[in-house]
């Protein structure tokens, strides 16, 4: 388990985000900053539009092969992995559906050793994590592989997009995004939504709390948590023509590939791919 004296000191940058993970700590719902973080992704992934679609991985598995082979590698460093994200039937459907070899390693700023250990346990091994804290904008040379984000690019303000970006372009690296959260006014009904979700899904989480369920149902925080994390996510989420701005400020010799792609439902996931020319 991580431990985290002070959930204040574990906050991140982005204070919006910073803030809903320290209600989610107040809550009891985790019993770390880094947990609680866990908590709402998971709580808003399970319940809201914009974490269902990464859950249909099969439809990036294209997209991500094309980047392992144009990057000459098939290492994956997934960065900002938070509770391993969509790894665990990723890692699955893109063997099953290329019968090329994978090897993924997780890591994150802060990393959730906990929630890491139970991927690599239940992967058989073959999703590994990297223990050490791991800055997507800054990322030690000595972690190879193609660069993978999922759900989390949105958390990036435009500098530090831009830095993470170039920090893949300096160090050689393709970098693979992916954001499952959908800007459009049908993902963004979607999530307005979701605390209903909270309200039928809550006595099914287990395990049972007490405190949960008050505040679900008496004090409805957790509804409100999720709406809000919700809403803030896709607001802030990059458009296609956001994410090509964003590599035009890129220095180096990357080819950039930038696009949303169905996946049922009217929903669309955004991607953008960069890998060494
Ligand atoms: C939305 S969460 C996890 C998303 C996860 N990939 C998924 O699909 O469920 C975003 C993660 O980014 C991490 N994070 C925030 N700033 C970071 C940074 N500069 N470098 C690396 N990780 C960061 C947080 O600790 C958090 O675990």
């Amino acid at each position: 388990m991580t431990q985290s004296p002070d959930p204040l000191l574990q906050l991140p940058p982005d204070c919006l985000h910073g803030a809903l993970r320290l209600i989610s700590y107040m809550l009891g719902e985790a019993r770390s900053a880094t947990d609680a973080d866990d908590v709402l992704t998971r709580m808003a992934g399970l319940i809201r539009a914009g974490g269902v679609p990464l859950d249909r991985a099969t439809s990036i598995v294209p997209l991500l092969h094309g980047a392992l082979e144009r990057s000459q590698t098939d290492e994956v460093v997934d960065l900002c992995a938070g509770g391993s994200g969509p790894w665990l039937r990723l890692e699955q459907e893109y063997r099953d559906a290329t019968g090329a070899p994978l090897s993924v390693t997780l890591t994150d700023r802060y990393p959730n050793l906990e929630a890491m250990r139970f991927a690599r346990q239940h992967s058989d091994d073959r999703l590994a994590f990297h223990p050490e804290p791991v800055d997507a904008m800054d990322v030690p040379p000595s972690l190879g592989g193609l660069r993978t984000l999922f759900n989390a690019f949105h958390h990036f303000r435009p500098d530090q997009a831009r830095a993470l970006l170039q920090d893949a372009a300096d160090k050689g690296r393709g970098v693979a995004i992916f954001d499952g959260t959908d800007k459009r006014l049908l993902g963004v009904l979607m999530v307005m939504f979701a605390p209903l979700g909270v309200l039928f899904l809550t006595p099914l989480i287990r395990p049972f709390k007490l405190s949960r369920l008050f505040f679900t149902y008496l004090l409805p925080l957790i509804p409100f948590v999720v709406w809000f994390d919700g809403i803030v996510s896709v607001l802030r989420t990059y458009s296609v023509p956001e994410l090509e701005a964003l590599v035009a400020g890129v220095q180096g010799d990357h080819q950039w590939q930038a696009g949303a792609l169905p996946i049922g439902g009217g929903v669309n996931i955004t991607y953008l791919i960069g890998t060494p020319r």
